[in-house]
């Protein structure tokens, strides 16, 4: 019952998309509307406004962080263990791609994923984080960096914890990680992805 509780609770919170919230905010327009449609931070960047987008990766990475932070903390005394935050991540993970306040239309789960990742193990959010860094230092495509880093993020896990229920959970967010990025996966390969920091009209 209290894992039910909780779950709800997760996918409510991951359902507060930071994108369309804060471009509300700041008067930029529905990032869903532009660009590659996504209202995520790299999205929200060609915009051009950077606040707007640094708002945006810490708003959608701070909640996957919190929904997994307050289970470890507050789970044990409803007798919640590793299950139950594995189940908590992966309904924060749903409502951030799939928002009950937003007609369903949400991101896809790159900042939350990590912020996921933070609050199972620190040491795994910044090995997955340096991942995204490096690969898109290296090639300037936000997209590739994802699913490099996701890839990578379950081989990190199991280097670090062993396979558990939270191992499963993090393969399951990374595959429908990669499914999200089907569009992204397409331009890639036919050369028409669009480089970080590239304006509205970029990144169909
Ligand atoms: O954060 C999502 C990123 O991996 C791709 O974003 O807008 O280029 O589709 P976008």
């Amino acid at each position: 019952m209290y894992t039910l509780l909780f779950v709800i609770a997760a996918y409510l919170l991951g359902s507060i998309s930071f994108g369309i919230v804060t471009s509300k905010l700041f008067g930029l327009g529905d990032p869903r509307t532009y660009g590659s449609n996504n209202p995520g931070a790299t999205n929200v960047l060609r915009s051009g406004n950077k606040s707007a987008a640094a708002l945006t990766l810490l708003g959608d990475g701070f909640k996957g962080w919190l929904a997994v932070w307050l289970t470890q903390k507050y789970g044990p005394q409803f007798g919640l263990g590793d299950g139950a935050v594995a189940l908590i991540a992966v309904a924060v993970f749903l409502g951030h791609l799939w928002p009950i306040f937003f007609r369903f239309a949400g991101g896809k789960g790159v900042a939350t994923l990590l912020g996921i990742l933070i609050g199972i193990n620190p040491l795994l959010g910044l090995a997955t984080i340096g991942t995204w860094l490096i690969v898109a230092y290296a090639f300037r495509y936000s997209s590739l960096a994802a699913l490099i880093a996701s890839v990578f993020a379950p081989f990190f896990y199991t280097l670090m914890e062993g396979p558990d229920m939270i191992l499963l959970a993090i393969v399951v967010m990374s595959a429908l990680l990669i499914y999200r990025h089907a569009k992204n996966i397409g331009n890639l390969l036919a050369g028409k992805e669009s480089r970080i920091g590239s304006k509205k009209n970029g990144g169909k």
